[in-house]
């Protein structure tokens, strides 16, 4: 059968760190709160030379470099982006024009902090119907464009980066390694819980963001859940067999509260909160990269990926290494 293959992981984050303490000094808040409320203790956050394309394009040198693999290779790119440089043309052509392999497919997912599930669900299809051979799966972000700097409980939450992958198309075995099964949701009904007040067909601004913090947290905990056991049913795979789950980094408790559902234990969740912030599209890819780097993942591992985001959107994606 054909799947599609794990080849190579990559990240990038901006060069300036800010942490609680430095962000306490802008604004009404305190080390104590935030590291008490998210187990965050350092963002990263772009400067005016940064922007998305620029982190996804590093990200995705990385990838390609860990993988192997020359970018001229690639002939699908898709980016997961809720803060693309333009309002177009899509960031990922910008990112493929950068990497000098133009001809193939590019374009740009929408599904915030789920995006990386979306983009990396469609890759694997059209891996698989054969419309393209090798894919960079990317999730980027420059979330403090977008941040109102004077609400204290939205801006310390988010931080800047991108994490991408590369994906083969290749024949291998029924228990051969690749994307086993990826499921997606969304419903529209609770856009007001989490929502950019501001776009190009309403206000003409980019707008800033708005959430209802604790009304998202308990969504996110039933939806996470639900998602990852729909996975494992279509699977047959149980959680004991889970070697890793990357979720997305929203918040230290949303992971411990998710995990436990599972009964999977807190040691097999691969935590960058801490260092990275919610950085939205690109933190399950930036975490992802963090866990093969540090030699943590390996392959053969079943590792699993979830996320939940505004819309809300909500998925999982299980693969063998
Ligand atoms: N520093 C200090 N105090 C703060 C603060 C900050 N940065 N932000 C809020 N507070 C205060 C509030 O004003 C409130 O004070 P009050 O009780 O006097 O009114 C108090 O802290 C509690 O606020 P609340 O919003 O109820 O806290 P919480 O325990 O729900 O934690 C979040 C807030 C945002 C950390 C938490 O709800 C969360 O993580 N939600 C999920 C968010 C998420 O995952 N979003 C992304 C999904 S992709």
């Amino acid at each position: 059968m054909i799947r599609s293959v794990l080849l190579g992981t990559g990240s990038a984050l901006p060069k300036t760190c800010v942490s609680n303490a430095e962000l306490a000094e802008r604004v009404d808040t305190s080390d104590e709160w935030i590291v008490e409320r998210t187990g965050i203790r350092q963002r990263y956050i772009a400067s005016e030379h940064e922007t998305t394309s620029t982190l996804a394009t590093a990200a995705a040198r990385d990838a390609c470099a860990s993988a192997g693999v020359d970018p001229a290779s690639i002939d699908l790119i898709i980016l997961a982006t809720a803060t693309p440089d333009n309002t177009f043309p899509a960031t990922a052509t910008q990112v493929q024009h950068a990497l000098g392999c133009g001809g193939g497919i590019a374009f740009d997912v929408q599904a915030v902090c789920s995006g990386f599930l979306y983009a990396l669900s469609v890759a694997d299809s059209l891996l698989k119907t054969g419309q393209a051979k090798r894919a960079l799966v990317i999730g980027a972000e420059t979330f403090s464009r977008i941040l109102d700097w004077e609400d204290r409980t939205t801006c310390v939450l988010f931080g800047d980066g991108a994490g991408a992958i590369v994906l083969d198309a290749q024949e291998v075995a029924e228990d051969g390694p690749g994307v086993l099964a990826s499921r997606l949701h969304a419903d529209g009904a609770h856009k007001e819980l989490l929502y950019v007040d501001g776009g190009p067909s309403t206000t003409g601004t980019v707008g800033k963001l708005r959430m209802r913090g604790r009304e998202v947290f308990r969504h996110a905990v039933v939806n996470l859940a639900d998602v990852l056991k729909e996975v494992l049913e279509d699977t047959g795979i149980s959680s004991e067999e889970i070697d890793w789950i990357v979720p997305h980094q929203a918040n230290a408790r949303i992971l411990t509260a998710t995990a436990r559902k599972l009964d999977l234990p807190s040691e097999k969740v691969i935590v960058t909160v801490d260092r990275h912030a919610n950085t939205s599209a690109a933190s399950v890819p930036l975490a992802l990269d963090v866990g093969v780097k540090d030699g943590r993942i390996q392959p053969g591992d079943l590792v699993m990926f979830e996320a939940m985001g505004g819309g809300f959107t909500w998925g999982a994606s299980l693969l063998r290494l």
